[in-house]
């Protein structure tokens, strides 16, 4: 029974919320004062939810990176409204696609040039369900923006994260995952780039590309917190139905007609921005693992059995990183690869 009242609580919104075996509320969320974030994706929908909380929580530096400056400036807007023009100032947007590699490591070298520590990273941007598409570089969109661009965001910010760690801090990690992770095609091997840039429709390609932010999480554990850094964590998270852009307006593009049941059949029970963005809030800010699967509030779950195969982290991982150093190895001779400081086995 408690099995059915989990699956409510971390899937919808409103009153199924408090049928959770473990409870979490944004309320919940300590003091960050002094500290330093960055949040993708953080001036819409989930991202959004999670900015909004770390501001109210007195997190003393936020850096929004995102693609749209309107909307970053509408974010700001309600952030000033409701919680005053000194928590609208600690605002910082950065403005990037993180399918543009060179550009996510340009942005990590600034934020790492400005600042003397970072304490939060969010992980959060994200192409939804969606039609299969190449990126300039010739890789499969979904990966490359929702778990290449955060791997080369997440390994250039590192060294600074390590040092905040090492000064008695912990730091924390979240990856914007999805249950929908199940949906991977079943033969998924992250063997080559012909692999990935497959087009398996709109589904599992989503899938894929947040089965990766799992495997990430528990690489991370057993490579960085594991090997040496034991205050660097890195976790991942399924926020639940959630009523964003993505699941009311990206959803249409591939399925004109079925998508009107994501975007109106299921929109009274889906759980608000805010309420999406409790188990990111959980990892941001109190979580003590790492490599753990956290739906909402704070449940840990395992995730589907090729979400817990190291072997295939392993590859994913190898396969990553041998991508972006190919791709951008033009930009490597007079810029430095994206990839050369990445922590690997
Ligand atoms: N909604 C759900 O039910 C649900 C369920 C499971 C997981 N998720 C995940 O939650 C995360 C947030 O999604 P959401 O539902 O809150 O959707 P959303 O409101 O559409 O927000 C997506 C955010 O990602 C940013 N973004 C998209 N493409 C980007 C790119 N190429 N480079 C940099 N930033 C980019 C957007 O930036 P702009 O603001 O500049 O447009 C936006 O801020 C995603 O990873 C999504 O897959 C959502």
């Amino acid at each position: 029974m408690q099995k059915l009242g989990d699956t409510l609580a971390e899937n919808f919104g409103g009153a199924f919320t408090k049928l959770g075996s473990r409870q979490f509320k944004l309320d919940d969320c300590p003091d960050l004062t002094e500290k330093v974030g960055v949040v993708t994706g953080g001036s819409q929908g989930i991202g959004f939810g999670v900015a909004y909380t770390l501001l109210k929580h007195n997190i003393s530096k936020l850096y929004i990176i995102s693609v749209n400056k309107e909307v970053f400036e509408g974010a700001k807007a309600v952030i000033s409204d409701e919680l005053g023009q000194d928590k609208a100032a600690r605002m910082v947007w950065m403005k990037c696609d993180l399918s543009d590699w060179r550009r996510v490591k340009e942005v990590a070298e600034m934020i790492k040039r400005d600042n003397n520590r970072l304490d939060i990273l969010v992980n959060n941007s994200g192409r939804g369900i969606m039609s299969a598409e190449l990126t300039s570089y010739g890789v499969d969109r979904h990966m490359a923006v929702n778990h290449m661009g955060h791997v080369v965001l997440t390994s250039h910010l590192l060294p600074l994260m390590q040092k905040t760690a090492e000064e008695g801090n912990i730091v924390r990690i979240s990856n914007q995952s999805s249950n929908l992770h199940t949906g991977a095609p079943k033969d998924t091997k992250f063997a080559s780039l012909d692999e990935i840039n497959q087009d398996v429709g709109p589904n599992a390609q989503y899938g894929r590309s947040k089965l990766a932010g799992i495997l990430y999480s528990r690489y991370f554990n057993r490579k960085v917190t594991q090997n040496g850094h034991p205050n660097v964590l890195m976790n991942a998270t399924h926020p639940g139905f959630v009523s964003t852009k993505q699941s009311r307006e990206d959803i249409l593009e591939p399925y004109p007609l079925g998508g009107y049941v994501m975007k109106y059949g299921i929109e009274p029970i889906k759980k608000d921005q805010f309420e999406g963005a409790v188990p990111t809030v959980f990892c941001a800010t109190k979580i003590k693992d790492s490599g753990q699967y956290i739906c909402p509030p704070c449940i840990p779950e395992e995730g589907s059995p090729m979400s817990q195969d190291d072997e295939l982290a392993d590859r994913l991982m190898e396969l990553t990183r041998n991508i972006i150093t190919e791709k951008t190895r033009v930009d490597s001779v007079e810029r430095g690869c994206p990839m050369d400081d990445v922590v690997v086995h």
